[in-house]
């Protein structure tokens, strides 16, 4: 296995451009599942978990007619599969959103359950309720999801918790639903309102993607989507705090700043210097960072995916800041590692009291999850010596040519094997 080596204490300086939002391309390539035809994908990033993605629409009956340069075409007419295996839903539990293109498209769907993830339990129960509430007839059976419906039927339906997966599975389904389906407590997150505007333009009828309800008229069928995928916003937020903990001054380019506007807020809050320029923010900081609060919540809160790395910069600021995890139960694996490297961390159920330290010291650790290992290599890019970051699969899961881009910032990075 991989392991990423840093010898910190190098402020970055320089331009980093920002690849496609990973979270924002898995949802599209299991829509093209509701299409019969040439679906193309534009700016696809390369990272681990949309060639799994890619992986499981073929292994459902796609073909791949072109994948290159981030351009992918995606022939799904003879989608006919209706099986994700646990071979795969295991290494990624958003393959979980075939589940309502499947069900509207073949009438029928079999996907594995996610089982329990390093972030905590993240149960799909919400999916499979609104699947049934929309006529769907489902047994678990053997640690799969069996999914039945001759057609699925317009409905009302309130999440009880705001799910990001959840809201743009079921989007989905409705779109070839019989009648009007109306989704209350609906996530707001941009990669939703992305899919929304791309199913629109293939035929579909959304309205209310932005906001807390959600209603779509079902239609017949859908044309094959075609679309460009927008720059990653948890990808622009690491580079964002990459560039303040090592006291450079770091460009970041082809990214959506109002997509980040909660960080944006807080890093100013703490001290640091964000110039927004169209689709580039330059980060800067002088002099030492002020401790600030943070708390997650849905968008357009404090992103869950910005909580590990945002915690790794409150750990070099001055005074203590106090970081509540409110989106998921076990989100703080990254705490035991950064203690290591000398950080002041304590844990409280749900919430983090950092107290800032002088300097973090490098050390190895171990990645746990994607975003926890984000937050380690900004911690060793910030520390004085040596760090080895293992497990580095978990980074290749959402960042695209991460140490490719750290260097060309000027940081002392290398993948050894
Ligand atoms: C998505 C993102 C992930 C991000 C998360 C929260 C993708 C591919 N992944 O994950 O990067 O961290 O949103 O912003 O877009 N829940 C239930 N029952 C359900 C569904 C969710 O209880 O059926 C709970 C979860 O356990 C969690 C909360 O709801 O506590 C939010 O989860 P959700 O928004 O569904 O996360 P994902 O869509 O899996």
């Amino acid at each position: 296995m991989d392991k990423i080596v840093i010898n910190g204490g190098k402020p970055l300086r320089g331009r980093v451009d920002i690849s496609g939002a990973k979270n924002a391309v898995l949802p599209i390539l299991a829509a093209t599942l509701l299409t019969s035809g040439r679906n193309e994908v534009l700016e696809v990033p390369q990272v681990r978990d949309v060639a799994t993605m890619i992986h499981l629409i073929v292994e459902l009956g796609a073909a791949i007619e072109v994948f290159e340069d981030g351009r992918l075409v995606l022939d799904t007419s003879r989608v006919d599969n209706i099986e994700a295996p646990y071979d795969l839903v295991r290494t990624m539990r958003a393959s979980c959103l075939v589940l309502g293109p499947l069900l509207a498209r073949l009438g029928a769907a079999r996907v594995s359950l996610p089982g329990g993830c390093a972030i905590g339990a993240r149960p799909i129960d919400l999916h499979i309720k609104g699947l049934k509430a929309m006529g769907a007839d489902i047994r678990l059976d053997g640690g799969y999801i069996h999914a039945f419906a001759d057609k699925l039927r317009g409905t009302r339906y309130y999440f009880d918790t705001v799910s990001v997966t959840g809201t743009a599975n079921l989007m989905m389904a409705a779109t070839l639903a019989d009648g009007e389906t109306v989704l209350e407590n609906a996530a707001r997150e941009p990669e939703v309102v992305f899919l929304a505007d791309v199913l629109n333009r293939a035929g579909a009828k959304i309205e209310g993607a932005g906001t807390d309800a959600i209603v779509i008229q079902g239609v017949s069928s859908l044309r094959p989507l075609s679309c460009k995928i927008f720059p990653d916003r948890i990808e622009t937020a690491t580079y964002m705090i990459a560039g303040i903990i090592t006291g450079g001054a770091v460009e970041i380019g082809n990214c959506i700043p109002h997509h980040v506007e909660a960080l944006i807020l807080k890093l100013r809050e703490a001290g640091a210097t964000v110039e927004e320029n169209g689709p580039v923010l330059k980060v800067s900081r002088n002099g030492k960072l002020k401790a600030v609060n943070v708390q997650t919540s849905p968008y357009p809160g404090f992103a869950t995916d910005i909580q590990a790395q945002m915690m790794a910069l409150m750990t070099v600021a001055e005074g203590q800041s106090i970081v509540t995890e409110s989106v998921f139960e076990n989100r703080f694996m990254h705490v035991a590692e950064l203690r290591r490297m000398g950080a002041g961390i304590a844990v409280r159920g749900n919430t983090a009291i950092v107290t800032g330290t002088k300097e973090l010291s490098g050390a190895p650790v171990m990645a746990t999850d994607l975003r926890a290992s984000a937050s380690l290599v900004l911690a060793a890019l910030a520390a004085n010596g040596e760090s080895s970051i293992s497990r580095v699969y978990h980074i290749d899961r959402g960042y695209a040519s991460m140490e490719r881009k750290l260097s060309a910032l000027g940081a002392d990075i290398r993948r050894v094997p």
